[in-house]
């Protein structure tokens, strides 16, 4: 049980702790932030409200324990995570149940969730010491003009603190695809975990701290954003910062210093499909993509463009399945469970009131109960509706007719986002060309939009991000390029 066994040194009381320094602490501000389960919208839990002050020494203890951390062999940070991501997948039972909680997370979701965290931890350290083991060796008289008398030695090196912040939707996993590259790189890490997930956050670093890692080195703050949010992003003591969120991203990319920025902020994933596509297939990902964890996912399929001759066979298709998808609550492993809050079930509302309005064909009777909405899919959707540009984050799924690819590519490209895309056809000739149109990070061939596996590049174009994530791209950008040039008084040239 959450805040049990292990876990019991998290909490005092009903309020959970904040850890820096090895240790788990009371804030001083005597207050806490409430976590509301999207279920039964009662508080569920409540974390600490961390002050400023806190943050300053969290900074600190951060900045010394880096030092020390960099000088650690990279074998011994590598059994170090591989130790807790071992502890971690021990524990998946009470961190999935946190997930359930917090976040609605359907129970099998949930507890994937914590084991697909394990493994993005070996697989860091495994990574890590094969990238990080190896530098360059560069000899002068390859640029013009030189002769070899300068052999120049490059090798990896950590930036410092890395401040996390995750979402809501994966609060363990974003955040631990994070940890262990800014870790394995030689980097402490300040923790930021987003309100709804913070707890089950909270148990995952507890898994860090069994596993031995020195004090200072992983620290987490709670809080609330309007108190500790721009304080953290813009503290002097921030050496990288990686982001998975919504718009905020954008504010923060704005007001932060000269460091480095890693963002991940959304993406409007269109799901172009041509005549020839075998339509069972696309059914059974526009389902997988469109309604797992009820569309709260930035890779979801967000509108779907289908060429009018087989719309309406697709649309059949799909309209089967949605009708099966159990609808209630997490702990009954229902696919289509709350979405996260009462202000995100208002969005969605308003989304599918706008389409509603303007014509568009609702192929089931919109229905929602508190922060529970069924699954629904729209037909006939038209530009002029806000579900046709905007994300949901919800189990709504629009429907685009069009006549040609290149209405298709249009559409895709036309949105700010780019995160991902997916096409559905059988001529991978076509694939390809289409794919090289569309302006998104990733194209997937058949198959609904994913990040996973966790080491693939990941990345948004536009409004959906800065640089590329997945293990070995986040261990490169948490770490910058030191030389050192050897000068030598005459030139040198081996075997010569
Ligand atoms: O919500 C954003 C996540 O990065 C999506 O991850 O494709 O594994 O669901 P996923």
């Amino acid at each position: 049980m959450a805040g049990s066994g292990v876990f019991e040194d998290i909490i005092e009381g009903d309020v959970f702790k904040y850890y820096t320094d090895g240790e788990w602490k009371k804030s001083a501000s005597g207050k806490s932030v409430a976590i509301i389960n999207p279920t039964t919208r009662t508080t569920q839990y409540k974390v600490q409200a961390c002050t400023q002050e806190e943050v300053n020494k969290v900074m600190e203890s951060a900045k010394i324990a880096q030092k020390q951390w960099a000088k650690t062999p990279l074998w011994k940070r590598a059994e170090l995570l591989h130790k807790a991501a071992a502890i971690l997948k021990e524990h998946k039972a009470p961190i999935a149940e946190c997930l359930v909680k917090e976040i609605a997370k359907p129970a099998k979701d949930a507890v994937t969730e914590v084991v697909r965290s394990g493994d993005l931890i070996s697989y860091c350290a495994e990574e890590g010491v094969r990238i990080l083991g190896e530098g360059k060796f560069l000899v002068s008289d390859s640029f013009p003009g030189n002769e070899r008398t300068k052999y120049c030695l490059s090798s990896k090196i950590p930036l410092g603190v890395v401040l996390a912040i995750p979402p809501f939707n994966y609060p363990v996993n974003l955040a631990v695809s994070k940890i262990g590259p800014a870790l394995i790189a030689g980097n402490s890490l300040v923790l930021k975990p987003p309100t709804q997930g913070a707890v089950a956050c909270l148990h995952m670093v507890q898994c860090f701290h069994l596993a031995g890692f020195p004090k200072g080195l992983i620290n987490c703050v709670t809080g609330k954003g309007s108190e500790i949010g721009d304080f953290l992003t813009m503290h002097p003591g921030v050496n990288c910062i990686s982001f998975t969120g919504g718009d905020t991203g954008v504010a923060i990319s704005k007001k932060a210093g000269m460091v480095p920025l890693q963002m991940e902020l959304g993406g409007k994933d269109a799901c172009i499909v041509l005549e020839d596509a075998d339509l069972d297939l696309v059914a059974a990902n526009i389902i997988k993509g469109g309604f797992s964890y009820s569309g709260q996912r930035c890779t979801a399929v967000k509108v779907v463009l289908v060429m009018e001759s087989v719309a309406d066979a697709l649309v059949e298709k799909v309209n089967a399945k949605v009708a099966k998808l159990k609808v209630g609550p997490p702990e009954d492993n229902c696919d289509i469970t709350p979405v996260v809050s009462e202000s995100s079930a208002n969005f969605i509302e308003g989304l599918a009131k706008d389409a509603k309005a303007k014509g568009a064909t609702f192929c089931q009777e919109y229905k929602r109960e508190g922060n529970l909405i069924w699954p629904l899919l729209l037909d006939n959707v038209r530009p002029d509706m806000r579900i046709a540009w905007e994300e949901p984050f919800g189990p709504i799924v629009p429907v685009i007719r069009i006549n040609s690819i290149e209405e298709g590519i249009h559409h895709c490209n036309a949105s700010n986002f780019g995160l991902q895309g997916c096409v559905f056809t059988k001529d991978i000739n076509k694939a390809i060309l289409i794919s090289d149109a569309m302006e998104t990070g990733t194209v997937q061939i058949n198959s609904a939009p994913a990040r996973g596996p966790d080491h693939f590049p990941f990345q948004g174009l536009k409004d959906s991000g800065i640089g590329s994530q997945g293990i070995t791209n986040s261990i490169n950008m948490m770490t910058k390029i030191k030389s050192t040039v050897i000068n030598l008084p005459t030139p040198s040239y081996t075997m010569g």
